[in-house]
């Protein structure tokens, strides 16, 4: 069987790739391969998690491109690579809907939050537990979703639930959600889609 080519595209930190290679790495991603990392800011540690593991990166800075033209140089990137599913993590760019729409059912998502809540435009990194505990509920996650043109609008694929603590801060929180929920279900996800995307009726889609 041919495994699906990953490319995982980050702009910080890069714990969810690293959640990604290390499911790789213990046989749980038997149906894809992350062969290449892109980065929109040369500084984003997500790019030496991904030399450590001898996985290409590539680098196409919001300093140096306008978003057009890194736009077209991610896509172009992406088809050299001959990609079979982006896994976006922690991507800061926004991407135009001819982008997201040229991947249809080949590009993820991981919100951290139950979508649809606490999700859409300006909705990102600490800003959604800030919400989440502003609103007072008990409970909050992660969501993996397929990324359509409405941004966290694609259909979801994966939800786990996390609760919240009396005493928690959205830097608290942050860390449960990605700890109890990220880092489980986007491995998790990006296997099963990978798993669907080998069957023959997904060949030359
Ligand atoms: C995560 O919280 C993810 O849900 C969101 O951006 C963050 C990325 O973190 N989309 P990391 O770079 O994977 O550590």
């Amino acid at each position: 069987m041919e495994k699906i080519r990953i490319a995982v595209l980050c702009s910080g930190g890069g714990t969810n790739l690293q959640a990604i290679l290390d499911a790789e790495e213990a046989g749980l991603l038997p149906c894809g391969e992350v062969v290449l990392v892109i980065a929109d800011s040369s500084s984003a540690y997500a790019l030496k998690r991904a030399q450590r593991r001898g996985v290409e990166t590539a680098v196409f800075d919001k300093k140096e491109y306008p978003k057009v033209v890194r736009e077209e140089k991610i896509f172009a990137c992406l088809k050299e690579h001959e990609i079979g599913l982006v896994v976006l993590a922690g991507f800061m760019t926004v991407l135009s809907e001819a982008f997201v729409g040229a991947f249809r059912g080949r590009i993820l998502n991981i919100h951290p939050a139950l979508l649809p809540s606490f999700g859409g435009v300006g909705m990102y990194g600490l800003k959604v537990h800030e919400a989440v505990l502003k609103a007072g509920v008990k409970v909050t996650g992660a969501t993996v979703h397929f990324v359509t043109a409405e941004c966290d609008g694609g259909p979801i694929l994966a939800q786990r639930a996390v609760e919240v603590h009396e005493d928690d801060t959205p830097e608290s929180l942050q860390k449960r959600v990605m700890r109890e929920a990220e880092w489980v279900i986007y491995p998790e996800t990006v296997e099963k889609v990978c798993e669907r995307l080998t069957q023959p009726r997904h060949k030359g889609v």
